[in-house]
C-alpha cells in the first residue's frame, strides 16, 4: 500500500525539524546528527526536484534547495560548538523553515487540489524510490560504525538498563539517548 507523497514529504519535514532541535540543544553526537541532516535534506530535495516538482511550477523551491545545500556543506565542514557552526546552523534552519512553510502552505495544497488520490500515491512511490537511492548513495559504509561488542562495552560504562537483551541497533539508540 503506497503512501501519498504529501504525507511522505511532511514526515521528512518533521524529522528535519527534530534534527535541528537536537543540534541547537547539543544533544548527542552533533557530527553524527549533521551527517544525518545532510543526507536526509539532500535526498529529500533531489526526490522532490526529480519526481514531484516537474509539472508543477516550483522553480523557486529549486533555488532554495541550492541555497540550503551550500549552507549544509558549510555546516559539515565547521566544528560543532564554534560560533561559525551556530551561525551556519541558524542560517540553514531559517532557509529550511522558509522552504517547509512555503511547501506546506502553497505547493502541497496546490498539488493535492490538482491531482487525484491515485496520482498522489504514484508520486509518493516515485518520491520514496528516488529518496531511497539517494540515501543509499550518500550513506557511510556500515563497517564504519562500532561493532555490537563495542556498543555493549559503551552501554556497560553508561550503565544502560536492559543492555544484555538489546540488539546492535537498540544499543546504539539507547546510547544516543543516554548521551543527550
Ligand atoms: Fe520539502
Amino acid at each position: 500500500m503506497a503512501t501519498d507523497v504529501i504525507t511522505l514529504i511532511t514526515k521528512d519535514h518533521r524529522t528535519v525539524e527534530s534534527l535541528f532541535e537536537r543540534l541547537k540543544k547539543q544533544q548527542g553526537d552533533s557530527k553524527a546528527t549533521v551527517a544525518e541532516l545532510h543526507a536526509l535534506l539532500i535526498a529529500h530535495a533531489r526526490a522532490e526536484e526529480d519526481r514531484v516538482y516537474p509539472g508543477i511550477d516550483a522553480h523557486h523551491s529549486v533555488e532554495e534547495h541550492k541555497q540550503a545545500e551550500i549552507l549544509l556543506d558549510a555546516l559539515v565542514r565547521s566544528e560543532p560548538g564554534t560560533p561559525e557552526f551556530r551561525k551556519t546552523l541558524q542560517e540553514l534552519e531559517q532557509s529550511v523553515k522558509h522552504h517547509v512553510e512555503e511547501e506546506e502552505t502553497k505547493i502541497l495544497p496546490m498539488l493535492a487540489k490538482s491531482v487525484g488520490d491515485k496520482k498522489l500515491k504514484e508520486l509518493g512511490k516515485a518520491f520514496a524510490e528516488r529518496r531511497g537511492e539517494e540515501l543509499k548513495a550518500l550513506s557511510v559504509p556500515q563497517q564504519a560504525g562500532p561493532s555490537k561488542s563495542e556498543l555493549y562495552e559503551q552501554a556497560q560504562k553508561a550503565d544502560i538498563p536492559g543492555r544484555s537483551r538489546m540488539g546492535k541497533e537498540e544499543l546504539a539508540e539507547a546510547l544516543r539517548h543516554a548521551k543527550s
